[in-house]
């Protein structure tokens, strides 16, 4: 594993460190540090969370400008040096950030995804979890759409243990939790004052990288380039994907309840003028 960015030192030392974690945790010590891409050839994964982050009060689109030409800026070194591998987008925003990526690597669209539905999802669950006092590990559920204020989490498969949980809420206690998870991750943000999400926005992306990796073919919602699905055409937004060892291995289609359409096109609207705005930059 390599660990890219611009600071000198900050990856060698988080390197360092993770190593020393090893004998611990049970791993060998092989993750290296590096202000350079020459380390990261022939990579199998790629995950892309250079940018910006949120400072308080900021929404996700405010970092159109500046993110773009970090992820532009990254993406070609990345798709020069390792020409096969799969590359999770993290970094905000993130559906824009996707289409960044396909434009600079021009890589098949099995092989670009976006993080971004897994954390919407454990947010979601965590606070259904919390409302209804159960395990988060009988709490399914997932949100689809973009990763901004318009995110759809599709209330018509959500369950626990199996029960739909509109039978064991009231639709304005539903509605509430909704809004949380929408407003999610500008919540932490506010908490830290300072930087974003760490802890969940990673363990959503190694679900993905173990989904890849070891061929899992978890249906996980994910942000993919659709070309037709859910009515949305050549946009990015968060579908439920087949994950396996070729990247995106299918997109799942689900029948949606007719407000969660609804939503789901809005949501791709407002993707779409992030895409329409990132053109107008040049
Ligand atoms: C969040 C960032 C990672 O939602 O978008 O926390």
């Amino acid at each position: 594993m390599v660990l890219v960015d611009i600071v000198e030192g900050l990856p060698q030392g988080k390197a360092l460190d993770m190593n020393q974690s090893g004998p611990v945790v049970g791993y060998e010590p092989n993750v290296v540090g590096t202000n350079g891409y020459e380390e990261t050839a022939g990579s199998e994964i790629v995950v892309i969370t250079s940018g910006s982050p949120r400072k308080p009060g900021m929404s996700r689109d405010d970092l159109l400008e500046t993110n773009k030409g970090i992820v532009g800026s990254v993406c070609k070194e990345v798709a020069d040096r390792s020409p096969d591998a799969v590359v999770i987008v993290v970094t905000n925003p993130l559906d824009a950030m996707c289409h960044v990526a396909a434009d600079v690597t021009s890589f098949p669209r099995h092989r670009l995804i976006g993080m971004a539905g897994i954390l919407d999802s454990a947010r979601f669950r965590t606070f259904l979890a919390w409302e209804l006092g159960v395990s988060v590990r009988d709490v399914t559920g997932f949100v689809l759409g973009g990763h901004g204020d318009t995110m759809v989490p599709v209330v018509s498969y959500t369950s626990v243990a199996g029960v739909p949980v509109s039978q064991r809420l009231s639709d304005d206690r539903l509605e509430e939790i909704v809004q949380r998870t929408r407003g999610g991750g500008a919540e932490v943000g506010k908490l830290l004052q300072k930087g974003s999400a760490f802890y969940a926005p990673s363990a959503a992306t190694a679900e993905m990288i173990d989904s890849i990796i070891f061929d899992q073919k978890r249906v996980l919602p994910c942000a993919a380039l659709c070309q037709g699905e859910y009515g949305v055409d050549g946009l990015f937004v968060g579908v439920p994907v087949r994950l396996g060892r070729d990247g995106v291995e299918e997109i799942v289609e689900i029948d949606l309840a007719d407000r969660e359409k609804e939503e789901l096109q809005k949501s791709a609207g407002a993707v779409s003028e992030l895409v329409e705005a990132m053109a107008a930059l040049g």
